[in-house]
């Protein structure tokens, strides 16, 4: 019994029990860490997009209300009632168009930038002098804001 104890209070069996604590703590925290650094940060490219050009004029949810609204003559079209009015269909083509920015003659005068001229002005400082067709870069700018106007939809 008393030898038992004796191991038991041993210091150096007591360091010896602190030092591989330590050490499965340092180790599962290092794998935590690697294993959260492996993983790619999920990115919300459309969400993106609207959040950082579009959210000015038409808020961040696309109901037409963002901060620029008000300094507009012409008032930013809710956008998450696009597929109710269109009996619940939405009008992916001429979104298409009013984004690109053809349509502006059918609206009359517009307060919509042209986003297609944006993104085909754009499309050089992404490629870096490589081969790439800019018509191409702008419709996949626009597609990825089509989708997620898709998902402002209500129902
Ligand atoms: C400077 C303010 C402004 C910004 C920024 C802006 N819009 Fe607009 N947008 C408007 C206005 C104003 C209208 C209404 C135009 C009209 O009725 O003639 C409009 C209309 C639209 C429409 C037409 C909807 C329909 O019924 O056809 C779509 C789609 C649209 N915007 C999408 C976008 C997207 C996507 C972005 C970001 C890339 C964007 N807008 C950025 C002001 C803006």
């Amino acid at each position: 019994m008393s030898r038992v104890q004796k191991n038991l209070l041993n210091p150096k069996k007591i360091l010896k029990i602190i030092f591989y604590l330590g050490l499965i703590f340092v180790l599962t925290f290092a794998f935590i860490s690697l294993s959260n650094a492996q993983k790619p940060p999920k990115v919300d490219l459309g969400k993106h997009e609207f959040e950082s050009r579009c959210a000015s004029c038409h808020g961040r949810s696309g109901k037409g209300d963002g901060w620029l609204a008000d300094f507009l003559i012409v008032r930013p079209t809710d956008l998450t009632v696009l597929a109710r009015n269109n009996g619940g269909v939405l009008p992916t083509d001429r979104l298409y168009q009013s984004i690109w920015g053809n349509s502006v003659p059918l609206h009359g005068p517009s307060d919509m930038p042209a986003w297609g001229r944006t993104y085909r002005r754009e499309a050089p400082e992404v490629y870096f002098g490589g081969p790439y067709y800019p018509d191409i870069y702008a419709q996949g700018r626009i597609l990825v804001l089509i989708e997620y106007i898709s998902r402002l939809q209500v129902k």
